[in-house]
C-alpha cells in the first residue's frame, strides 16, 4: 500500500518561502512517498495524510479528509489556529536549536544596542562628533522577558551571562537559575515595575492580543539608568498596538522600541514607524527557519508517528500555543 502523501501549503514569497524549493527539500527527505504542492500540482486530496504549512488560507486544510497531522513550518501557530474550519488533528510546531539561537542573537543584539546607546553614537558619527556619554554596566539594567518558553528561556540565559538583571513572565511560574519568575495576570504589575528593557517573546493568542499597549507601557520602570523604558517585540505583531507605541514614544512613556513584527505585514510604506528616530525595524526575520533542518525535522516526525512514537512539540489548541 502506498504511503500517505505530504501536501505543502506554502503560498509564496522569495528565498526561504519559495514553494518549489520546499518541495525539492521534502522530496529528498521523503523519497518513499508523494510530496505535492497546492500551488503547483493537481492531486487527489484523499491521498494526503500530512500537511506542511505556512500561513495556510482559511478552510484550505479542510479539503483533506484523510489528514492525520499538520506541521506548521514555524514556531508560532496563530495563523493556523485562526482557521475556523481547522481539522481536529494534531498540530505540530517548530522548536529547533537553530531557530532558537537565531532569536537569542536578535534579542541580545537589540538589547545591547539600546544598552550601549548605539543610536546616539550613530548620530554622533553622522555629525563627526566625538562625544562619549556615561556608559553604565549591564548589571545596572533590568531586562524583563514576556514569555518564558523555549525562546524566552534561551534568551534569558544569554542576557544573564552578559550581566543583566533578568526576570521572566509566563502563564505558569518557572524555576530558572538566576532569573526571577513572575506568572499570570497577578504577577504582571510587579514584573513591569522592575523592568527597563521589555522583550516580548509571547505567542499570539486571544489572551495576549493587544497586550503591548499604553496601559502596559505606563507600568514599566521609570527610575532606571536608560532614562525611560525600551520595548523589543519579536513575538507577533498582533501583540502590539502600533498607535499606542507611536503615541508613547512621542510623549516619553517609552524611550525606544525595536519591532520585528507588525499588526499588518509587510509594514505599510506609509507607516510612521519607518521614520521615527526611536524605532528600529526588521522585516519579521528575527529568527528565520533553516529550511533544510525543518524539512528533516518534519520527515523524522512522520517516521516516528508512523512507528507509533509520540509527536514532539504538538500544540495545545485550547491554550493556543
Ligand atoms: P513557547 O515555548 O510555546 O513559549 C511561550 C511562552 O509564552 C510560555 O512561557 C508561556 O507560558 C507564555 N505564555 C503564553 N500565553 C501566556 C499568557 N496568556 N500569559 C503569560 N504567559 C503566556 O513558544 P516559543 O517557542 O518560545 O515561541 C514564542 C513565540 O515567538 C512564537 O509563538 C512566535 O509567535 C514567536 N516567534 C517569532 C519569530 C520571529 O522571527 N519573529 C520566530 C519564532 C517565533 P507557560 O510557560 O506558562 O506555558
Ligand atoms: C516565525 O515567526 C515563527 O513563528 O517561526
Amino acid at each position: 500500500m502506498s504511503k500517505g502523501a505530504l501536501a505543502l501549503l506554502i503560498h509564496g514569497g522569495t528565498d526561504n518561502w519559495a514553494p518549489e524549493r520546499w518541495k525539492t527539500r521534502f522530496k529528498s527527505e521523503l523519497s518513499d512517498r508523494a510530496v505535492v504542492s497546492v500551488v503547483e500540482d493537481r492531486f487527489d486530496p484523499r491521498t494526503v495524510q500530512y500537511a506542511a504549512v505556512w500561513k495556510p488560507g482559511a478552510g484550505e486544510l479542510a479539503a483533506f479528509p484523510e489528514l492525520k497531522v499538520i506541521f506548521n513550518l514555524g514556531a508560532g501557530v496563530d495563523a493556523v489556529l485562526s482557521d475556523p474550519k481547522l481539522p481536529r488533528v494534531p498540530l505540530v510546531r517548530v522548536s529547533d536549536e537553530d531557530l532558537t539561537s537565531r532569536m537569542t542573537e536578535y534579542v541580545v543584539m537589540h538589547t545591547l544596542m539600546h544598552h550601549r546607546q548605539q543610536s546616539y553614537l550613530d548620530a554622533c558619527q553622522q555629525r563627526r562628533e566625538w562625544a562619549p556619554r556615561m556608559q553604565w554596566p549591564a548589571k545596572a539594567v533590568r531586562v524583563g522577558i514576556l514569555g518564558m518558553g523555549v525562546l524566552g528561556q534561551h534568551a534569558a540565559h544569554a542576557l544573564r551571562a552578559l550581566g543583566f538583571q533578568v526576570a521572566g513572565w509566563s502563564r505558569t511560574a518557572k524555576m530558572v537559575d538566576g532569573i526571577d519568575s513572575y506568572a499570570g495576570p497577578d504577577g504582571l504589575p510587579a514584573f513591569l515595575a522592575r523592568t527597563d528593557i521589555l522583550i516580548c517573546l509571547l505567542p499570539l493568542t486571544p489572551q495576549t492580543r493587544g497586550l503591548l499597549s499604553r496601559g502596559l507601557f505606563a507600568q514599566l520602570a521609570r527610575d532606571g539608568v536608560l532614562g525611560g523604558p525600551v520595548v523589543i517585540n519579536a513575538g507577533r505583531g498582533g501583540l502590539q498596538v502600533e498607535t499606542d507605541i507611536l503615541a508613547c514614544l512621542n510623549d516619553g512613556t517609552l524611550t525606544a522600541v525595536t519591532l520585528d513584527v507588525f499588526e499588518r505585514e509587510p509594514l505599510d510604506a506609509d507607516s510612521r514607524l519607518w521614520r521615527h528616530p526611536a524605532v528600529k525595524i526588521s522585516p519579521h526575520n528575527a529568527a528565520d527557519t533553516d529550511p533544510d533542518a525543518i524539512a528533516a525535522y518534519v520527515a523524522s516526525q512522520i517516521r516516528d508517528f508512523e512507528a507509533g512514537r509520540p509527536l514532539r512539540n504538538a500544540v495545545d489548541p485550547d491554550r493556543g500555543y
